[in-house]
């Protein structure tokens, strides 16, 4: 269950908060004063706090302090009226997440929540990055038996003690997210702050301002001033997702950044620090952006010294069979599913797939068999048909038959027990090797050597049958 604090002393902000944001797996706490509002933050541990920035005679600004200091990754997230922005920027130095406007904007708000769970989420999680050693247990973790992830295990042991700027390559869903978090929690840094930035998502004019913030009137719509991410991120730890889509211009300001510290917020001419530890990662191939002149050199040596590269799926396909246990386990963990395993030519089958998708693929592939599955097991029928017909552009290795999606045999013995309830004196054995043998001299136009081969029978037993069943001559002449 998440939870939300609120303190405030406006009984009617607290209502909204509860009226809007409460759902059955959120719970929003409030409290009308800040030694309330503390004690609530101690006793229940929220995931987000809300708080006013004047309660009374009483500040905001030292209940934030006060809460940082009980917990330095607490998100809180301040409210203010329209004059008291100027406190709100100087509370946002001071390590508060974000502030929201009153009136309350719901729609908004409701987006600065979840973000804020998700940073909160991050942080918290604690990833484990140990080869799997035991079966049962393994929650959370990065998962892999193949040389080339213990490789990236190791990686990840030899440089997490480092600030070191780290870049992380690999195709779309590699685990790339997964891999800087991990990063992150084994780094010197794990107590403070960590904050992911998708480059790709955020329209080029706004990156600027999200990375390092901008000044009261900077461009139009910028009513007022806002600290970035860098500056939010001071001591910590900032993962620059989808680094390969970031804008020529934003890229020489990181170049900067990750020099000597120094950058400045749009429109602005003071020169400012952070100590940022940064993460970067791309599933775009750099080194041609950079001969395209798509993406800065400088800057693609600055992050290419500690590299770390995640190779694609079907280049690691002994992962296959641990990441889709471990894919069930937590489904049936959280209650999901009763699944306790694949049957063995499901599991193949997926071995067999190209999986372009790579693991996030194979993830939501396992969660959507889960739910189709009747019985125990995953069986091949269950599996989504794109998985059985491996896509040619993708192969890395000849593309293996594609399994039918119905067990041929389970669906032709159905036929023959639903004919033999109609034929109650067929001896139905005898009928079925009858008429498999026919069927096979007449496919092979009576050539036994053909027609034994097919029926996976020796010559000599091939002839006994056709005696002993008085399989006409015609059929079986050669
Ligand atoms: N080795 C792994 N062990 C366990 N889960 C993994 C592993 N690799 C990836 N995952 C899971 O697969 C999904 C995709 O991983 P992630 O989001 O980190 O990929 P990505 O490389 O960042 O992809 P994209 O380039 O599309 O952003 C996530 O749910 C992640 O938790
Ligand atoms: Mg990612």
């Amino acid at each position: 269950m998440e939870k939300i604090l609120v303190i405030d002393d406006e009984p009617d902000i607290l209502y909204a908060f509860q009226r809007s944001l409460e759902t059955p797996e959120r719970l929003v706490l409030t409290a009308g004063t800040i030694e309330q509002g503390l004690e609530v933050f101690r006793r229940e541990k929220p995931d987000v706090v809300f708080c006013d920035i004047r309660i009374g005679p009483a500040s905001g600004l030292d209940a934030l302090t006060q809460i940082r200091q009980a917990d330095p990754k607490a998100m809180v997230i301040l409210i203010t009226g329209y004059g008291t922005t100027q406190t709100a920027i100087e509370a946002m130095k001071r390590g508060a997440y974000d502030y929201v406007l009153k009136p309350l904007d719901v729609p908004k708000t409701k987006a600065l929540v979840d973000a804020a769970l998700k940073t909160a989420r991050d942080m918290r999680q604690v990833i484990s990055y140990e080869p799997l050693l035991q079966k049962e247990d393994y929650t959370e973790g990065i998962v892999g038996r193949s040389e080339a992830m213990q490789n990236v295990f190791k990686r990840i042991g030899q440089i997490a003690h480092s600030d070191a700027t780290v870049l992380i390559t690999g195709e779309s869903g590699t685990g790339k997210g997964r891999d800087a978090r991990d990063l992150y929690h084994h780094s010197p840094r794990a107590d403070r702050v960590f904050m992911a930035i998708n480059c790709a998502a955020i329209p080029e004019q706004l990156l600027e301002s999200e990375l390092f913030g901008h000044e009261k009137g900077a461009f139009t719509g910028a009513d007022r001033k806002r600290i970035g991410k860098f500056e939010q991120c001071d001591g910590g730890t900032l993962f620059l997702d989808e680094i390969g889509d970031m804008p020529l211009l934003t890229q020489s300001k990181i170049l900067r950044v990750l020099q000597n510290g120094e950058f400045q917020r749009v429109g602005g001419s003071q020169t400012l620090r952070a100590d940022v530890r940064v993460i970067a990662a791309t599933n775009k191939p750099l080194e041609q952006h950079v001969a395209a002149r798509q993406f800065r050199e400088d800057l693609y040596y600055r992050l290419n010294v500690v590299r770390i590269h995640l190779p694609p799926l079907r280049e690691r396909r002994e992962d296959i069979p641990v990441l889709a246990d471990y894919f069930l386990q937590r489904l049936h963990k959280a209650g999901k599913s009763r699944i306790r395993g694949l049957a063995p030519d499901a599991l193949r089958a997926l071995q067999d797939y190209a999986w372009p998708g790579n693991v996030r693929e194979l993830e939501n592939v396992i969660q959507r068999s889960a739910i189709l599955a009747k019985g125990g097991y995953i069986l091949v029928g269950d599996l989504p048909p794109e998985v059985l017909v491996p896509p040619a552009a993708s192969q890395a290795r000849p593309a293996p038959a594609p399994t039918p999606m119905v067990d041929p045999v389970t669906d032709a013995i159905a036929v023959l027990f639903d004919h033999a309830k109609r034929h109650p004196d067929l001896q139905i054995i005898d009928w079925v090797e009858r008429e498999l043998v026919r069927r096979a001299l007449e496919l092979t136009h009576g050539n036994q050597v053909q027609a034994a081969k097919l029926l996976g029978m020796t010559r000599a037993t091939l002839r006994k049958r056709i005696e002993r069943f008085g399989i006409k001559k015609e059929l079986s002449v050669k």
